[in-house]
């Protein structure tokens, strides 16, 4: 029961609808009408400038980071003979902030799509993959310049991780390291499209470098 409440309180956590409340709040306009219509920060970057962008990432993040310590709530998860049900739960709680984030009650139900919330969780719960996902992520943005492809790379980077090099045992870390892959995948439809058909928007950085 009181796990049940704790993930509906991560859920209206996630549902904080930063970019859209900036949006409309500071500068009048709706972020999801604007640019690629996406409720998150990289939008937020493009549409209304470097600030609020890097305002919208860092709340977007601590949602997820909140979500997981509500974990510390329980007595029951504190016991280190509890660990494996402490990071199932962490996995549940930082779910529904992800799920909060895509689909928020306060906005309509129309948010973003989950990478700096994800990021967050996954920094509460595994610092050292989140920052090896961080630098995935980095690299194919230098390479490209595509926030959304180097989004979905670092996602595919992340069950890569969990499997393959640090050989996660847990079943359900594994699942949901996978999920997560498909996830991001899923709510970058349309980012995949454009990439294919040449129309997706790259970011200003080392623009005088590479043209
Ligand atoms: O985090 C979202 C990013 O991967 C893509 O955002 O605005 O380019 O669709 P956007």
């Amino acid at each position: 029961m009181t796990e049940l409440l704790l993930l509906i309180c991560a859920y209206l956590i996630g549902s904080i609808a930063t970019a859209v409340w900036v949006s409309k709040g500071v500068f009048g306009i709706d972020i999801r009408e604007h640019g690629s219509g996406n409720a998150g920060a990289t939008n937020t970057f493009r549409v209304l400038g470097p600030k609020a962008g890097t305002f919208v990432m860092v709340v977007d993040m601590l949602k997820g980071i909140l979500a997981i310590k509500l974990s510390l709530l329980i007595p029951y998860y504190q016991n280190p003979d509890n660990l494996t049900q402490l990071v199932n739960l962490q996995i549940g709680l930082g779910l529904a902030a992800v799920l909060g984030h895509v689909f928020p009650i306060w906005a309509g139900f129309r948010g973003g799509k989950g990478i700096a919330t994800l990021f967050g969780m996954v920094l509460a719960i595994q610092p050292w993959v989140a920052l090896l996902c961080v630098a995935v992520f980095l690299l194919i943005l230098f390479l490209t310049r595509y926030v959304s492809l180097s989004s979905i790379i670092a996602s595919i980077a992340f069950p890569v991780l969990i499997l393959f090099i640090f050989k996660e045992e847990e079943l359900y870390y594994r699942i949901f390291a996978i999920a997560v892959a498909l996830m991001v995948v899923l709510t970058h439809q349309k980012n995949i499209a454009r990439l294919i058909t040449g129309t997706e928007s790259k970011v200003p950085l080392f623009k005088n470098r590479r043209g």
